[in-house]
């Protein structure tokens, strides 16, 4: 249980040493409140205006592991300020369930928890890095082991924030992916699953993004309305939920934010995709949600998007190599239509195994700009991190 109370920040501060010792200062860190009541959030605002994104337990654990393995004290100084990053903490089966309330005991009243709801059935439809625990029959379990769950948690936690990544690339895939025997298989478990999701999760102190991949996906010109629609006819599906902002782009990826001429606008298909960076993605794809009939403000990962130039195609996901941290969370992103920059995948995680042996391996995770060696999806990568680190701007 959170203290609703102003209590817990005053417990805060050194606590002298019993005399007789030298004096050994316990380090006491600060609990910070939670609200004192009720969070109401409005979704027809940017709330990412007022909260900040949680630098949550989970990923600073992580990353003040890895601090601890580095021995070079110019880097370790550096990678330590990375533990105080906001991030999204990514939801990505039942049993994970628990990493929220540890999570949210953490989130004082000026924070927003963002979390990913990630755990469709026949999840990744056209990959295989990060297949899910659910078959694609098994919608019903989505619904009342995982969906409802959630629910059921954030429901217990009225006094704290959140802001939701709804199902990253799943409805892309359905719009792209469509004539893959996987897409095909998952497509009516993922609308109802999705539309499920936005329904239960309508709740006051939520604010939702529904995940529309980014500009090298359904940003090709003949993707666009497609996509929109998509998105759009799922959100009326779950009965135009209220707390429902829009869509998340760049999610776990590697595009620039307003780079001109763009990364690939020399490829020989560029001619067919106007949205050459994720500022104007972000605009073209609004547009269509706003003639679909759906809210349309959008957030962007910027958590590895420092370095660009790495890609060999633009569709490589997997761990690319040479990467750096980017943009740190923040709402002045100087664009009325984007909410807020944030860390959507986790720096550190890897996007798939590298072992050609594994059932969860994509070829994209053996290409030549992909990092190797690398652990399962979702596992931390030391060496991926340190690189991150180094490669980062703004520079930490
Ligand atoms: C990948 C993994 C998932 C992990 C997420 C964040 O998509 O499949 O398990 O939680 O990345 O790192």
């Amino acid at each position: 249980m959170k203290v609703t109370t102003a209590v817990a920040a005053l417990a805060a501060g050194a606590v002298a040493a019993p005399s007789g010792d030298a004096p050994t200062p316990v380090k006491k860190v600060a609990a910070r409140a939670s609200c004192a009541s009720a969070v109401t959030l409005d979704a027809s605002t940017n709330v990412f205006k007022k909260y900040k994104l949680h630098a949550n337990t989970y990923y600073r654990d992580e990353v003040n592991k890895a601090v601890e393995a580095i021995s070079d004290s110019s880097l370790k100084a550096s990678a330590a300020k990375v533990a105080d990053v906001g991030s999204f903490l990514w939801i990505d089966t039942i049993a994970n369930l628990a990493k929220m309330e540890p999570a949210i005991a953490d989130t004082p009243c000026e924070d927003i928890l963002g979390l990913v709801v990630y755990d469709l059935p026949g999840r990744d439809c056209a990959a295989k890095a990060s297949n899910g625990e659910l078959k694609y029959n098994e919608l019903s379990k989505y619904k009342s082991s995982y969906i409802d769950a959630f629910v059921k948690t954030i429901k217990a936690h009225p006094n704290t924030a959140f802001a939701l990544i709804i199902e990253p690339d799943s409805l892309p895939n359905l719009v792209t992916n469509a004539d893959l025997q996987t897409c095909k298989d998952s497509k009516s478990a993922y609308e109802d699953g999705v539309a499920y999701a936005l329904k239960s999760l309508n709740l006051p102190n939520v604010v939702m993004y529904i995940d529309a991949g980014h500009g090298g996906w359904l940003g090709w010109d003949a993707n666009l309305k497609p996509g929109a629609q998509e998105l759009a006819k799922v959100y009326k599906a779950a009965g135009s939920p209220k707390q429902v902002r829009g869509f998340s782009t760049n999610i776990a990826g590697w595009n620039a934010w307003d780079l001109s001429p763009g990364e690939f606008s020399k490829a020989s298909d560029a001619k067919y995709n106007s949205c050459q960076n994720e500022k104007t993605y972000i605009s073209k794809f609004s547009a269509e949600l706003k003639s679909a009939g759906m809210p349309n403000y959008a957030i962007m990962d910027t958590g590895r998007n420092a370095v660009t130039g790495l890609r060999k195609e633009w569709g490589d996901w997997c761990n690319v190599n040479g990467a750096g941290f980017g943009v740190r969370p923040t709402a002045d992103t100087g664009d009325s239509q984007t909410d807020a920059f944030v860390w959507g995948k986790p720096g550190g995680e890897s996007d798939g195994t590298s072992d050609s042996s594994a059932t969860r391996y994509d070829s994209f995770c053996g290409k030549d700009d992909a990092y190797k060696p690398a652990p399962e999806a979702g596992t931390w990568n030391q060496a991926y991190f340190e690189m991150l680190v180094k490669n980062a701007k703004p520079a930490f």
